[in-house]
C-alpha cells in the first residue's frame, strides 16, 4: 500500500496530488452545475474540493443567513497565493455571506514567535490593507485578533475538553518535545472558526471557511469537536428519512430525561418528543414515530438533501434546552499555484511569488525569469507547441490574471499550438498582471487611512 499523506498546516512543503488527497480525507468533488454564478476559480477547477458546500448553497439558494470565516497569520508579506481566499471570501460575500477575519496573532505568537504589537502591525499593513483593495465589502465584514477575543479563547477550553493528545497526535503528528504553546494553537483555530456561531456574533447559522488543504486539519478537528457536543444526532433512515436520536453526555442527561439512578423519566422525556415533533413541524413534517424510551424519532417523509435543514432545526432546539448547537463548518479547498521557478510558492524566496506591493519592474523580472512551457529553440515550438501545464505565466493567467474565460482559452490554443512564442505568452502575462497590480495599489490608495471601517469593535 501507497504511504498516506500526513498534512502538517505549519509546513511550507505540501503533496499536490490532489485526487490522492480528496480521497483520503474524504474531501468531496465540486459540482459546478450546482454552484450559482460560479466565479472563475469555480469555473477553472482551481477550487477542487469541500466538505458541505450543499449546506451552504443551499443558504443561498434561500436567501438564508449564513457566515465566512477565514484567517490570517500575520508574519511575512502578503502574496498572490495569499489572495485565493480572499477571492473566495469576496465571492461568498457577494452571494450573500457576512465575513469574520481572524487574525492569528496567538498562533503567529506560539507557532513564530511574533509578538502582538508586531503582528497587530503586519496584519494591517500587509493584509487589511490588501484584502480592502481586492473588494471586501467592510459593511459585513469583521476583522477581529485572537488576543482580543475572550469569547473565542474560552470556546478553546470548553471545547478542549472533547479532544485529547492522542488525537492530536494522529492529527498533526505531536510528539512528547511539542512545545505546548503549539498545541494550544489549533483550539484557539476551533474557536475562531465556531465562535461566529455564538449569539454576540450573529448566532447559530451555517459557516464555510475557504482553504488551501493545508488547513484541513483544523476543520477535521473542528468538525469531529462539534460533532461530540450535539444532543441530538441526525442520520439517514434505512427504510427512507431521517433519524434524530438523543445523544446522552455528561451535562445533558438530566435535560433529556434521564434521572441520577439511571432511570428515564417519563414526563421529561416525553416534553422533549413533544418539542421535537413541534420543531420539526415547523418544516412542514407531520408523520413521525417516536421512541422516547429509547430516545429516537423517526421521520420516514424526510429528504436526504433536507438533513442540513433538519440539523438546524434540532440545533436551535438544543439551544433552548441549554445545549451549545453548534453546526458544523463547512470549507473549500483551493489547488496551490505553483511557485514562479517552477517550485512551491513561499514567502521565505521572494523569487518565487509576487508580492501584492511588488513594483511593476520586479514583477516582470520575475515573470521574465519563470519557468516555462516553451520548447528550446524556436523551431521547435513552432513544430511542437507550448506546455500549459507546466509553464508559470500561462498558470497566472489562469489562477490571477486573466478574467475573461474565451481569451484564457484562446492564449492556450495560440500557445499550444505553437503560434505564440514562450517570450509572447510571458509578455501577455506581463501586460496582465501590470493591470491588475495597478488596479490594486490604487484601490490600496483609496482605503489609506480607513482601515478601521473593516475592524470589529474589539479589534480597535
Ligand atoms: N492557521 C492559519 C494559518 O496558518 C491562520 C488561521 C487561524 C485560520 N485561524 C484560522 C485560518 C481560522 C482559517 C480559519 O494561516
Amino acid at each position: 500500500m501507497e504511504d498516506a499523506v500526513r498534512i502538517d498546516p505549519w509546513s511550507s512543503e505540501q503533496s499536490t496530488d490532489y485526487a490522492r488527497i480528496r480521497d483520503q480525507f474524504g474531501l468531496q468533488s465540486v459540482d459546478l452545475k450546482r454552484v450559482p454564478n460560479p466565479s472563475m476559480l469555480h469555473r477553472r477547477g482551481i477550487i477542487f474540493a469541500h466538505r458541505d458546500l450543499d449546506v451552504i448553497v443551499g443558504c443561498m439558494e434561500r436567501s438564508d443567513p449564513f457566515g465566512v470565516l477565514t484567517g490570517l497569520m500575520p508574519s511575512g508579506r502578503m502574496h498572490l497565493g495569499h489572495s485565493m481566499v480572499i477571492e473566495q471570501v469576496r465571492w461568498f460575500q457577494e452571494q450573500g455571506a457576512d465575513i469574520t477575519v481572524t487574525v492569528a496573532d496567538l498562533e503567529a505568537l506560539a507557532t513564530r514567535g511574533t509578538s502582538l504589537g508586531q503582528g497587530r502591525e503586519t496584519a494591517l499593513k500587509e493584509y487589511v490593507h490588501n484584502y480592502a483593495a481586492l473588494g471586501l465589502d467592510p459593511s459585513s465584514t469583521n476583522v477581529y485578533f485572537q488576543s482580543g477575543r475572550p469569547e473565542v479563547q474560552r470556546l478553546a477550553f470548553t471545547l478542549g475538553r472533547r479532544t485529547n493528545l492522542s488525537e492530536f497526535e494522529a492529527i498533526y503528528g505531536f510528539k512528547g518535545e511539542t512545545n505546548l504553546a503549539h498545541v494550544q494553537a489549533p483550539l484557539v483555530q476551533v474557536g475562531d472558526i465556531i465562535h461566529p456561531q455564538l449569539e454576540e456574533f450573529g448566532g447559530l447559522r451555517p459557516i464555510v471557511v475557504p482553504v488551501g488543504f493545508d488547513q484541513d486539519p483544523h476543520l477535521r478537528l473542528t468538525r469531529g469537536i462539534a460533532g461530540k457536543t450535539h444532543w441530538f444526532n441526525v442520520k439517514a433512515r434505512k427504510a427512507g428519512g431521517l433519524t434524530v436520536s438523543l445523544s446522552l453526555q455528561e451535562g445533558n442527561s438530566e435535560a433529556l430525561g434521564v434521572s441520577e439512578n439511571g432511570k428515564v423519566d417519563r414526563q421529561v422525556r416525553e416534553n422533549i418528543f413533544e418539542r421535537l415533533k413541534a420543531s420539526l413541524s415547523t418544516m412542514g413534517y407531520s408523520d413521525f414515530t417516536a421512541n422516547p424510551k429509547h430516545g429516537t424519532l423517526d421521520i420516514p417523509g424526510a429528504n436526504i438533501s433536507d438533513i442540513a435543514q433538519v440539523r438546524m432545526c434540532v440545533l436551535r432546539l438544543e439551544r433552548e434546552l441549554g445545549g451549545m448547537g453548534l453546526m458544523p463548518p463547512s470549507s473549500t479547498y483551493h489547488r496551490f499555484a505553483v511557485g514562479m521557478t517552477g517550485d512551491k510558492m513561499s514567502s521565505s524566496k521572494p523569487e518565487t511569488t509576487i508580492f501584492m506591493d511588488d513594483s511593476l519592474e520586479e514583477m516582470s523580472k520575475k515573470v521574465k525569469r519563470a519557468f516555462s512551457g516553451g520548447q528550446p529553440t524556436v523551431e521547435e515550438h513552432r513544430r511542437l507547441g507550448g506546455d500549459c501545464s507546466k509553464d508559470v505565466a500561462f498558470q497566472y493567467l489562469q489562477f490571477f490574471f486573466e478574467p475573461d474565460d474565451s481569451e484564457l482559452s484562446r492564449v492556450a490554443r495560440e500557445y499550444e499550438s505553437g503560434k505564440l512564442l514562450a517570450g509572447e505568452i510571458k509578455q501577455i502575462c506581463i501586460d496582465r498582471a501590470a493591470e491588475w497590480l495597478t488596479e490594486l495599489a490604487d484601490k490600496r490608495d483609496m482605503w489609506e487611512g480607513r482601515l478601521d471601517e473593516f475592524l470589529a469593535p474589539d479589534a480597535k
